[in-house]
Parts: structure tokens; sequence; C-alpha cells
């Protein structure tokens, strides 16, 4: 195992019903200006907006309304966030929404005195209220990037608000999950350590899981196990004692920053397509994957890793998602060029790819 420091500063909350109990707790730690922040009209529609006001009312806190945070957050938005929170001096953020609220909120809640932040998951996937990672897009310049705001200080995780969260949406938040799990997986050093075969649990566990939800919407378990696997997914634990390496997420953010695409489903398109041309470099531990999380063996360590590979995109045509960009209307030849011109290339997890590679990759999968 390779040296590695951790310490995890979010205090987490989970479990199917523990949304209230938990944030009317929460609230007495925090002065009387909050800033609710939420994304485009889900929080309305479904009630939960309501719910929270009347707890904040009964709390005795002044309330702060800062919506309509899109999918993919732009820099504009944190902006707005960040004046917002100067303005009414906000002694607390609380995010409500997905990946995209948290992920705003973190770079919003930043400054010269950090704000208190707070996330309450509502649709899970990302992992995002685990970390202090925010991803970001700046619109003018045509980058969707990282950005490094602060941590929450607690994350409220009911698998109970995330029923709401339309099919699909579930289906690409929880390949996000095992997205990050297979990128994680495949990062340095390729001996399979502890964090690996959690992992191997994880991804395990995603796959079961997710075919279990889209069978039964109302499979609590399902849902509630999809939710603790996408913390587990970020919150630094598949990590520890390992280089990863983030090198379709780099390809697909630079692809939403272009397209506004959704997030789970570029990562599908991109996945199969990476590993095939890294089966020669990566055999080892993709071989390894197929075996421990596919259940296939072929004869060769390389066929093992290829029916390893066949294997994943079969799964991602089971549950629907896109394998090629004209599912999901992206046909433009010229912006996957820029795509691949502008993404952020990484040390490789098995080893590194050109520009040009990374292009001929979006044009196997048009
Ligand atoms: O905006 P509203 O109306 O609330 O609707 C949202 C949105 O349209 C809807 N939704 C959320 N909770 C709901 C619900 N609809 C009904 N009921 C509910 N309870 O879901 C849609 C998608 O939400 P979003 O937050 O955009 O999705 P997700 O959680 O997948 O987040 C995606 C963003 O996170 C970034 C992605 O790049 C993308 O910008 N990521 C952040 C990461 C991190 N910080 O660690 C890691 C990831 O790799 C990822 O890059
Ligand atoms: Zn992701």
């Amino acid at each position: 195992m390779n040296r590695f420091d951790y310490q995890f500063p979010v205090r987490i909350h989970f479990g199917q019903g523990c949304f209230e109990d938990s944030l009317k707790n929460e609230l007495q730690k925090y002065g009387k200006n909050v800033m609710l922040a939420y994304g485009g009209g889900s929080l309305k529609r479904t009630g939960l907006y309501d719910r929270i006001v009347a707890m904040l009312n009964e709390a005795g806190k002044t309330v702060t309304d800062f919506g309509g945070i899109m999918p993919n957050p732009t820099l504009k938005k944190v902006q707005e966030g960040q004046q917002l929170a100067r303005e009414t001096k906000a002694d607390l953020i609380l995010a409500v929404g997905g990946g995209s609220v948290s992920d705003c909120c973190k770079i919003v809640a930043m400054g010269d005195t950090p704000i208190p932040l707070g996330v309450v998951v509502t649709a899970s996937g990302t992992g995002s209220e685990q970390n202090n990672g925010a991803v970001i897009t700046d619109e003018e310049k045509k980058v969707k990037g990282a950005m490094w705001g602060v941590f929450a200080d607690f994350a409220i995780l009911d698998p109970d608000l995330t029923k709401t969260v339309p099919m699909k949406q579930v289906i690409s938040g929880a390949f996000d999950t095992l997205s990050h799990c297979m990128e994680t997986y495949l990062g340095h050093p390729h001996t399979c350590n502890l964090s690996d075969r959690i992992n191997e649990a994880v991804q395990r566990s995603v796959i079961k899981n997710l075919k279990a939800i889209i069978a039964n919407p109302d499979d609590d378990f399902a849902r509630s196990e999809l939710m603790w696997a996408s913390a587990m997914g970020e919150n630094g634990i598949l990590k520890l004692g390992k280089v990863t390496d983030f090198q379709c997420h780099m390809i697909e953010h630079q692809l939403g920053a272009y397209t506004d695409c959704n997030h789970g489903q570029g990562l599908a398109v991109i996945h199969p397509a990476v590993y095939r041309h890294l089966l020669d470099a990566g055999k080892e531990k993709l071989a390894r994957m197929a075996e421990e999380v596919w259940s296939v063996k072929g004869i060769t360590q390389a066929e093992t890793a290829a029916l390893g590979i066949d294997a994943l995109e079969a799964f991602i045509k089971e549950i629907g998602l896109p394998t090629r960009w004209s599912e999901m209307g992206i046909t433009d030849e010229r912006m996957l060029r820029a795509v691949a011109d502008t993404c952020f290339i990484t040390p490789g997890c098995c080893r590194q790819m050109s520009r040009d590679e990374i292009f001929e990759i979006l044009k196997e999968v048009m």
C-alpha cells in the first residue's frame, strides 16, 4: 500500500427518513442568516422547498433564496451566489439538490472567510457532497473544469428525497458512480490493494442495485444502496493508496462545456471506447475487473480484459444509456476535435493518450 494521509471532515447523516431530525439538529449549530440554494424547479415541484422553509422559519432563521442553479453550473451563477451571500451576511449556505447545486455552493462558500455549508442530497451519483472539488463551466472560455472549494460541514443523505428523481437521471447518476469507481480502480498501482477490493464490491453493488431499481422503482433497499455507493465513490476511501486517473471524466467535462450534455450519459459513451484503446497497456487490471466485477473469463488475460469491456458495454445498453454520440444528438465532428484539443490530458491510468488518439476515440463512437 502506498503512503497516505486521510481526514474526512464532513458529518454524514445517512438513512431513510433521517432528513427532518438531522436538519433540525444541524440548524441549531449555525447563526440566523441562511442562504437556501437549489436547482431549476424540482425542489418546489416536489414540495421539499416548502418543508425546508417551514423548518427554517421554525428555527428562527432569516431565509435568502438562491435558486435556479442549472445542471452543469456556470461561473456566472457562482458569482451571483457569492454576491448574494456577501450581501445577506449568510451564516450558513444550505445547498439542496444534486451534484450541480452542491458544486456551485462549494465555490460560493469559498472566500476570504469561508461560509459554513450544509448539503441535502436530492439526487445521488456524483458524491459531490463528500469532497471539496467542484466542476464549474466557464461559458465564455468554453471550459468545464475542476475548482477547489470548501468541504461541507454536514451532508444529509436520505434516500426518500431521491424518489422523485426521473429514472433517466437515476440511471445516469448511478453510472457516474460506477465511472468514479473505474477511474479510481484503474489508477496506479496496479497491484490489487485493499482499496481496490472494496472498489470491486462497490461496483458490483451499483450494477446489482441499478438493475433492481430499474425493475422496481419502489425498491427502497436498492435506492439506499445506490446512495451510499455514490458516497463511497467520492469520500476518499477507494482512493487511499492510489493515484487516480480521471481521463474519461476530463474528456466528458469538455464535451459538457461544448454541448451542456448530461454527465453520466457522456461517460457511458466514453468509457468502453477509451478502455478498448487501453487494452494492451492495461490488460492486467482490466482483466481483474472483468473477472471480479463482471464475472467473465477468457483463455488469455487479454481475452478476459476484452470480455470485461464487452460486458460493460452490454450493461450500458441494457440500462438504456447511450453508446454513441448520435444517440445524444451529437453529430458535429469539428466540435469533437475541439473537445480533444481542449480537454485536460492526465498522465494516464495505463498509458498517456495523445490529443489525436482522443479525437480518434471520439470519432469511433459517433
Ligand atoms: O434543477 P432541478 O430542477 O432541481 O432538477 C435536477 C436536474 O435537472 C434534477 N433533480 C435533482 N434532484 C431531484 C431532481 N428532480 C426531481 N427530484 C429530485 N429529488 O436532476 C437533474 C440533474 O441534477 P444535477 O445536480 O445536475 O445532477 P448530478 O447530481 O448528476 O450532478 C451533475 C454535475 O456534477 C458534476 C458534473 O460534472 C455535473 O456538472 N460532478 C461533480 C463531481 C464532484 N464534485 O465530485 C464529480 C462528478 O464526476 C461530476 O463531474
Ligand atoms: Zn463523475
